[in-house]
C-alpha cells in the first residue's frame, strides 16, 4: 500500500483480466479510486469486489469500449458519482495471430474497432472532462507490434501504431492545459494463452525467453507498475512517450549468434 495516486479517480478499461486487473489492484493500492471497466460483467465485478475487500476503493462499470455512447456513459457516470476524472487508461484490446491474406473484412474491422477506435473514443470523452478540470493523465496500452513488425499481426500492429501516434498528438495539443498522454508498450507476457501456445513448440518457453534480454517473460504487474508511475504526479514532466516494458526486446536488432565468444555468454 502507498499513496502515489492518493485521491485520484481512475478509469481502466479491460480491467477484468490481465494487465488491466493488475493495474486496478495496484492503482487502488496506491490510493486511487478505480472504475473497473470491462465488457464482461462477472470479471469486472470480481476485480472491484476484491479491491474493496482488501480495503481499497473501486466500482465496476460494464461497457463495450467499441461503442462510443457506452464510453461516454462510462466517463459521465464517473464524473457524476465520483466528482472528477484524473486518469483514463485505455487498455482493452488484443488479437490472435493470423496471416494477412486470411483476415476477413469483418475481422479487420473488429480489430481496428477494439484496438484503435476504442482508444479514440475514450480519449475524446476523457479530454472533455479533463479540459474543464485543466488536469488529467491519459494512458494507452499499445504493443511491441505497434513499435515493430510482429509476424501475422499486421492489422493489430496498424492499430497499435495508431495508438502511439494518438498519444503524441494529445501530448502536443493538450499539455498546456495540464493534460498528459503517454503509451505503454508491453512486451511478451506470460499469459495463459501465450504459455499454452509456447508449450506446443519444442523447447518453446526456453527458446523464447532466451530472446528476451532480461531472460524472462513479463507479468501484468510489470506493466501496471509503469502505469502507476505514468499516472502519478511523479511523471508530471513525462508527456507523449511510449514506454516499452518488455525486458529490453525493443532494443535488440537482428544479429548473427555470438554465443561462447565472450565471458558474458
Ligand atoms: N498480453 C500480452 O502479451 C500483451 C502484449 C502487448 C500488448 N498487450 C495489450 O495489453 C492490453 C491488455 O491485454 P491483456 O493481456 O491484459 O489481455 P486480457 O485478454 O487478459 O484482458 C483484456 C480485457 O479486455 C476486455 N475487453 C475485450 N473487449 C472489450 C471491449 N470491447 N470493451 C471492454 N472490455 C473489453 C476483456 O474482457 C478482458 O478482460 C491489450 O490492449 C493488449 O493488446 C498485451
Amino acid at each position: 500500500m502507498g499513496n502515489r495516486l492518493a485521491g485520484k479517480i481512475a478509469i481502466i478499461t479491460g480491467a477484468g483480466s490481465g494487465i488491466g486487473a493488475a493495474g486496478a489492484r495496484l492503482f487502488a493500492g496506491q490510493g486511487a479510486t478505480v472504475v473497473v471497466n470491462d465488457v464482461r460483467a462477472d470479471t469486472a465485478r470480481a476485480v472491484a469486489a476484491e479491491i474493496v475487500a482488501a480495503g481499497g476503493r473501486a466500482v465496476d462499470h460494464v461497457a463495450d469500449v467499441t461503442k462510443p455512447d457506452e464510453v461516454d456513459e462510462l466517463v459521465a457516470r464517473t464524473r457524476r458519482d465520483l466528482g472528477r476524472l484524473d486518469v483514463f487508461w485505455s487498455n482493452a484490446g488484443g488479437a490472435v495471430p493470423e496471416p494477412t491474406e486470411s483476415v476477413s473484412l469483418a475481422e479487420y474491422q473488429r480489430l481496428i474497432a477494439l484496438n484503435l477506435d476504442s482508444v479514440f473514443y475514450g480519449t475524446q470523452s476523457a479530454l472533455r472532462v479533463m479540459l474543464e478540470q485543466q488536469s488529467g493523465s491519459i494512458l494507452m496500452t499499445t504493443s511491441g507490434a505497434g513499435l515493430r513488425a510482429v509476424r501475422h499481426l499486421a492489422v493489430y500492429g496498424m492499430a497499435k501504431a495508431g495508438v502511439i501516434s494518438l498519444a503524441r498528438s494529445i501530448a502536443a495539443d493538450y499539455g498546456r492545459f495540464g493534460i498528459r498522454a503517454n503509451a505503454i508498450s508491453p512486451g511478451p507476457m506470460a499469459t495463459p494463452q501465450f504459455l499454452a501456445w509456447l508449450a506446443t513448440v519444442r523447447d518453446g518457453l526456453r527458446r523464447f525467453e532466451a530472446q528476451v534480454p532480461v531472460g524472462r517473460l513479463g507479468t501484468p504487474e510489470d506493466i501496471a507498475h509503469a502505469a502507476v508511475f505514468l499516472a502519478s504526479d511523479e511523471a508530471s514532466f513525462v508527456n507523449g512517450v511510449t514506454l516499452p516494458v518488455d525486458g529490453g526486446v525493443h532494443a535488440v536488432f537482428a544479429a548473427p549468434p555470438v554465443e561462447g565468444t565472450a565471458k558474458s555468454d
